[in-house]
């Protein structure tokens, strides 16, 4: 990625790993388009679009919902969209076992975390198309990564984060002008990922910034996590 100016779309950016991205990104002077479910709670976008004018928007989007997609696609029609950050996660109940799982959680987890992503993809697929060196990521998990699976559990935030990466890998070859990766953040100090985890939204949003800012069409298709090392499947 060319050090000029970009244009980065980032969704679920009102808290945690998604909050911390954009503020990196506006902090090295790119236009960041932040989404939220609700933006008139979101208090620290208002903060950044008072701190960044006419670097930064806020649009409304719930990743499972179609119309709010289609408002998307409208809102950004004609725009340029240099890196889209598909970040927007969700962890169903980490307590529950297998003979707890309920479908509505197993059918949310996919929605959030598997089927939210493609479709964001699909609707902003011309925008990235317009831009020069276009690049797609998802902000996945090594809790979706098979060879990494040595505790069990965590079905559902699991299998949706493995179906997200198989999302991504057959969109990379799909899409070849396209710079697609997964991205495994680390365990990072948000609500998601708890007090207990050992690396901050600071940490993890820098690591994810240098990674990004440094892919190449080469990297297409890779799983990397947060300090550049690939993550096994
Ligand atoms: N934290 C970790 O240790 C960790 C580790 C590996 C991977 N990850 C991944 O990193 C990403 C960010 O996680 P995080 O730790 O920052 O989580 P977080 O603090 O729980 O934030 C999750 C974000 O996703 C948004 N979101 C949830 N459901 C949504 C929906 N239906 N539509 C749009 N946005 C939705 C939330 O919006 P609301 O505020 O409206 O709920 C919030 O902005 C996720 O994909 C997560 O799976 C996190």
């Amino acid at each position: 990625m060319q050090p000029r100016r970009k244009t980065i779309l980032i969704t679920g950016a009102n808290r945690g790993i998604g909050l911390g991205l954009a503020n990196k990104f506006l902090a090295h002077g790119h236009t960041v388009i932040a989404t939220a479910r609700n933006p008139d709670g979101a208090r620290d976008l208002w903060a950044l679009e008072h701190a960044y004018p006419g670097s930064f928007r806020i649009l409304e989007l719930d990743v499972t919902n179609a119309s709010g997609l289609q408002h998307l696609r409208t809102a950004l029609a004609g725009q340029a969209i240099d890196v889209l950050i598909n970040n927007a996660g969700y962890l169903s109940n980490p307590g529950s076992g297998f003979a707890e799982l309920a479908p509505d959680e197993l059918h949310k987890s996919f929605a959030i975390n598997a089927t939210g992503p493609l479709l964001v993809t699909q609707s902003v697929l011309s925008n990235l198309q317009a831009a020069a060196q276009p690049i797609m990521v998802a902000i996945s998990s090594k809790m979706g990564s098979i060879a990494d699976n040595s505790s069990g559990g965590y079905y559902a935030y699991r299998m949706s984060k493995t179906a997200l990466n198989m999302f991504v890998r057959s969109f990379s070859i799909d899409y070849p002008d396209i710079t697609s990766v997964t991205l495994h953040p680390g365990w990072v100090k948000t609500d998601m990922g708890g007090a207990a985890a050992p690396t901050t939204v600071e940490e993890s949003a820098s690591g994810l910034f240098e990674v990004i800012t440094k892919l190449k069409p080469v990297d297409s298709g890779r799983f990397i996590d947060f300090l550049g090392a690939n993550v096994e499947w």
